[in-house]
């Protein structure tokens, strides 16, 4: 399976934050917030990503993260020139998703908890998008599921949800989704819209809709009071464990994608720094485990 990472946008609701740097790039507390998303990815096992942008954040983001080999990957580049939806994501990135089928996960969604690589690795066809209860689901798209449990109607951010569960910004798609991207019409707000994408799943009677366990947690971190909830999280958490979140050299290494070389390598190349010290410390539990 292949991954894409959708980190467009204009960033609008972070101005004066998004004026020089996108909004992907923003600190979440220690690192890039594009840093979970691709951790995400990692965790579960893909390797080969696209990471799709604005004509003018793609120079930084190239910056940031080469051409993967640091984490063990691949990472092509495509250029959005205009924001006209999540689903035009497929369109862009058609010739990297070739045949295989592809995992879509956005820029600012912050997952934590979560272990997906049994959805990407025992995934065969259809879609497979997951539901997560939060209590301002009109901020998202909406999934309403029958008493049985099957989904049976997805909304793009309705006035009146007919449930909690939003559906966060990570879909798998067999290969088809590149025919039906290709079929769909802009929306009102001029955009190819995911929700229509998985509705036409829905309608095949090939979505399967996984709901996230609420020990999880899924963050996005769209605004500047999302983003500095998703940071006090994401320090929370690191302090209490010492355990970094969203740090997708130790995923590379702890998938199998780096050698124990490779990643001592990558370590001793940063400067000194808490983040260098951390992979350091990985290390050394792993030498003295083994
Ligand atoms: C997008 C999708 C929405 C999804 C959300 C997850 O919303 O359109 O269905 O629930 O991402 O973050 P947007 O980021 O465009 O507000």
């Amino acid at each position: 399976m292949k991954g894409i990472i959708l980190a467009g946008g204009a960033g609008s609701r972070l101005y004066p934050l998004t004026l020089v740097a996108s909004k992907q790039l923003q600190p979440v507390y220690d690192k890039p917030m594009i840093y979970h998303p691709l951790t995400t990815l990692i965790e579960g096992g893909i390797r080969e990503i696209c990471l799709v942008s604005t004509p003018h954040d793609l120079p930084r983001f190239r910056q940031l993260l080469g051409d993967g080999s640091r984490m063990g990957i691949s990472i092509e580049y495509r250029e959005q020139a205009k924001p006209e939806g999540i689903a035009q994501a497929f369109l862009i990135a058609e010739s990297f998703i070739g045949n295989d089928a592809v995992a879509l996960i956005l820029g600012d969604n912050i997952f934590h908890g979560a272990d997906f690589a049994s959805a990407f690795g025992h995934f065969e066809r259809g879609a497979t998008i997951f539901g997560y209860q939060v209590l301002d689901p009109e901020r998202y798209g909406v999934v309403e599921f029958d008493g049985s449990g099957k989904a049976v109607s997805i909304e793009e951010k309705p006035a009146t949800p007919k449930s909690n569960h939003a559906v966060p910004g990570l879909y798998i798609h067999d290969n088809d989704v590149v025919a039906i991207a290709k079929n769909l019409k802009p929306s009102a707000r001029g955009e190819l819209e995911i929700t229509a994408v998985n509705m036409e799943y829905l309608t095949r009677g090939t979505l399967r809709v996984e709901k996230l366990h609420r020990g999880m947690a899924w963050l996005d971190a769209g605004t500047s009071t999302s983003l500095h909830e998703a940071s006090a999280y994401v320090q929370t958490i690191e302090k209490r464990t010492g355990i970094k979140v969203g740090c997708p050299e130790e995923a590379a290494y702890r998938r199998g994608f780096l050698s124990i070389s490779q990643f001592e390598e990558i370590a001793n190349a940063m400067p000194r720094c808490e983040y260098r010290s951390y992979l350091q410390c990985v290390i050394e539990q792993v030498g003295r485990a083994s």
